[in-house]
């Protein structure tokens, strides 16, 4: 596939139903840049982000206390994240089937979460080669190695702690893909840092605060440091953008970030084109 141009991403994400991730393939295409410059990076905010995160590494495999014995059937997550909870059907199930809902619930969002960060792994690759500043590629490539780390830290908790695992679901791949296909690095920047990791420090900040579970809980932590500068990095990058933009193409660019936040009536990629 190299282009999901005129597809509703609605859509399109009911066209990866059942399709496996591992062997899905996007054909992107975007400019990489050699944008070197020496001495380029001083009094740069994002060279005081890159020292940051240089300075706030972490490692999953030492810094975790995986010995904590975890009941994948316990409340791990805050029991109204659960789709069902609050519903007829939900008041109907008996105190196992809710207690397997949990699980299954459980298991299937932070999958998600995992799947959202494998996602957050191949767009940032794709930062380090086309933002267009030295300062911003150097940054860029600390987040490439939080972005690994979030990789490692979920997949082994899902995989050993909730002992079940899903597959992603099409429309965060549909997500993805349009981040990942569009050549132009700003709405890269958009997607990742802004929607999808803003959506993601919600979803995190409300674990956090109601989970039970504490080697969850310091997870997320962790992981809600590292993007927290994921964030400010892309607010930098776009703020300092849409000052150079026109009237009509930031309208255009917001236009495009209404549709991907909001699937369910989007296209992928009629807005209106523009040179990266
Ligand atoms: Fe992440
Ligand atoms: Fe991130």
């Amino acid at each position: 596939m190299t282009t999901i141009e005129k597809d509703a991403l609605l859509d399109y994400a009911r066209s990866l139903e059942g399709k496996s991730f591992k062997e899905h393939a996007t054909g992107a295409v975007h400019p990489v840049l050699y944008a070197f410059e020496d001495g380029a990076q001083e009094g740069s905010p994002y060279i005081d982000l890159y020292s940051k995160g240089k300075r706030e590494g972490w490692d999953p495999a030492h810094d975790l206390a995986w010995s904590t014995s975890v009941d994948p059937e316990s409340p791990i997550l805050p029991e109204e994240m659960c789709g069902l909870y609050g519903s007829d059907i939900w008041e109907r199930l008996t105190p196992r089937e809710r207690t397997r809902a949990r699980h299954w619930n459980g298991a299937w969002t932070l999958g998600q979460f995992l799947h959202g960060e494998r996602g957050a792994l191949l767009a940032t690759a794709q930062l380090v080669g086309c933002a267009p500043r030295t300062d911003q590629k150097l940054y860029a490539a600390t987040q490439v190695q939080d972005e690994a780390r979030h990789v490692e830290a979920y997949e082994r908790y899902v995989r050993e702690k909730m002992e079940k695992t899903f597959s992603p679901s099409p429309h965060l791949v549909a997500l993805l893909d349009a981040i990942l296909l569009d050549s132009r690095w700003d709405m890269k920047f958009l997607g990742m840092q802004i929607l999808v990791e803003g959506l993601a420090l919600a979803a995190f900040g409300w674990i956090r605060r109601f989970s039970q579970e504490p080697l969850i809980k310091e997870i997320i932590t962790r992981i809600q440091r590292d993007e927290a500068r994921h964030v400010a990095f892309g607010v930098a990058a776009l703020s300092e953008r849409y000052k150079d933009l026109s009237d009509s193409e930031r309208r255009a660019e917001t236009r495009c970030g209404r549709r991907w936040a909001s699937p369910s009536r989007s296209a992928v990629r009629p807005c209106s084109p523009r040179s990266p």
